[in-house]
C-alpha cells in the first residue's frame, strides 16, 4: 500500500479517536508558525516568528525576503513548538498545514516541511484554507462556540460575509469588489508616513483623532453584501498628496480616525444585516482587521442592542498564526475532509469556502 492509501485508513481511524493530536503549520504570508492542538481548541503550543521587522523598511511584505526567511526559522519553530507543547514527534496524529491562499514561495516552505513531516512519521497530512483557519481562530478563542453562525471576514486578503452552518459548510454572502480592507488600512497608513503593517498603527492614531473628514464609502452596493473600499482609499491618497502639493499641514489622526469610522460603519452595518437575513443570532468576526479596536467596539455594541451573540477572536489569534489552522484542520479531520497526499502543493488563490480534495481521493 502506498502512503496515501495507508493515510485514508488512518484518517478513518483517526475520526472516533478520543484525543486528537494535531502539529500545524502556518507560512502563508510573514509569519512562520507552528502549533501543537489538542481536540480542535486546546492550545498545547503556538510559536510564532515574525518577520514585521524585517519587511518594514522595504513598507510592504517583500515576497522572496519572506521565503527566505521561512526556511531558515521554520526547523526552529517546530522544535520549540513540541518542547514547549511538552509531546514528541510521536505523539502528533496528523499535521495540518495552509495551502493557500497566500504568498507561494512563503507557502511552499511550510507545505514541502509538512509533506516531509508527515511522510517521515507515516502520519495524515490535512490540506488548510487560510481563511478557515481565521474562521477557527475563535473556536479556539471561545469554547463554547458552534456553528451556526455569520463570520464577518476581514484580512489583508479577503473580505467577506459568510453563512457557516457547520464546520466545513460556507456560504458565501458577499464579498469584496475590489481591495480587501486590510490593504485599503495598509495602503492609507503607508500614504500617511506610518510604518507596516498600518493596520494597527491606524487604530491607534484613530483613537486621539476626530472624525471630521466625509471620506466615503461607495453607496452603489448598499443594497448587496458586497463591499468596495477602493474609493475610499483612493479619496484619502488624493486629500493627503493634493495637501501635501500645497504644503499644507495634516492632521494624521483626523484622516485615521475619519477613515477608520467611514470603513468600520460599512462593515458592522452590513455584518448586522446579513445576521438578519440568515435568520442567525450569532455573528462571529475573523481575521486581521478583527484586532481593530473601533470594528469590535461598534459589532459589539450593535450585536447587544439587536439581540445577536458577538465573538471575536482575542488578539493574539486574530492575525496569522498556527493555532487556528491546526483547529480547522481537526474539523475537517473529524469529518474526513481535507486528506491530502504527497503532491500537495501551494496555491496563491483558494476560493471563499473551498475544501482541498486530493486528485486520487
Ligand atoms: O489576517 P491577517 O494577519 O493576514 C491575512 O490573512 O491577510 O491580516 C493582516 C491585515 C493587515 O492588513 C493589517 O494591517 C490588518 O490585518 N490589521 C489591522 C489591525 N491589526 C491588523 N487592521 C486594522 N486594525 C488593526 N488593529
Ligand atoms: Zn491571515
Amino acid at each position: 500500500m502506498n502512503y496515501f492509501e495507508r493515510m485514508k485508513i488512518k484518517y478513518e481511524e483517526l475520526k472516533t479517536k478520543k484525543d486528537v493530536v494535531i502539529l500545524s503549520i502556518e507560512s502563508s504570508c510573514d509569519e512562520t508558525s507552528v502549533a501543537v492542538i489538542k481536540n480542535g481548541r486546546e492550545v498545547l503550543s503556538n510559536i510564532i516568528a515574525t518577520q514585521i521587522e524585517i519587511h518594514r523598511r522595504f513598507g510592504g511584505v517583500v515576497p522572496e525576503v519572506a521565503s527566505r526567511n521561512h526556511i531558515t526559522a521554520i526547523s526552529n519553530i517546530f522544535e520549540e513548538a513540541l518542547a514547549e507543547a511538552k509531546i514528541k514527534s510521536d505523539d502528533i496524529d496528523a499535521v495540518a498545514v495552509t495551502y493557500g491562499a497566500g504568498l507561494v514561495g512563503a507557502l511552499l516552505v511550510g507545505v514541502n516541511f509538512a509533506k516531509a513531516l508527515a511522510y517521515n512519521l507515516d502520519i495524515p497530512l490535512i490540506a488548510v484554507s487560510h481563511v478557515h483557519g481565521h474562521i477557527a481562530a475563535n473556536y479556539i478563542s471561545h469554547p463554547q462556540l458552534e456553528p451556526p453562525f455569520v463570520c464577518l471576514m476581514v484580512s489583508g486578503g479577503h473580505t467577506a460575509l459568510l453563512e457557516i452552518n457547520d464546520y466545513e459548510e460556507f456560504k458565501l454572502l458577499g464579498t469584496t469588489v475590489d481591495d480587501a480592507v486590510g490593504e485599503a488600512f495598509d495602503k492609507v497608513a503607508r500614504v500617511l508616513g506610518l510604518p507596516y503593517p498600518g493596520g494597527p498603527e491606524i487604530d491607534k492614531l484613530a483613537k486621539v483623532g476626530n472624525n471630521v473628514y466625509n471620506f466615503t464609502v461607495s453607496n452603489s452596493l448598499k443594497d448587496t453584501f458586497n463591499f468596495s473600499f477602493s474609493g475610499i482609499k483612493t479619496a484619502v491618497v488624493n486629500f493627503v498628496h493634493n495637501h501635501e502639493q500645497k504644503g499644507e499641514k495634516l492632521n494624521k489622526a483626523d484622516i485615521a480616525c475619519s477613515f477608520q469610522e467611514h470603513v468600520t460603519d460599512e462593515l458592522a452595518v452590513k455584518a448586522i444585516k446579513a445576521c438578519h437575513y440568515a435568520g442567525i443570532n450569532k455573528l462571529v468576526v475573523a481575521g486581521g482587521v478583527g484586532a481593530n479596536f473601533r470594528l469590535k467596539e461598534k459589532l459589539s455594541t450593535r450585536c447587544e442592542s439587536e439581540n445577536i451573540e458577538f465573538y471575536a477572536p482575542v488578539l493574539k489569534y486574530c492575525t496569522d498564526n498556527a493555532a487556528m489552522i491546526g483547529s480547522a484542520g481537526y474539523y475537517m479531520l473529524k469529518r474526513g475532509l481535507g486528506l491530502a497526499d504527497l503532491d500537495l502543493t501551494a496555491k496563491p488563490n483558494v476560493e471563499l469556502g473551498a475544501i482541498y480534495a486530493a486528485k486520487n481521493n
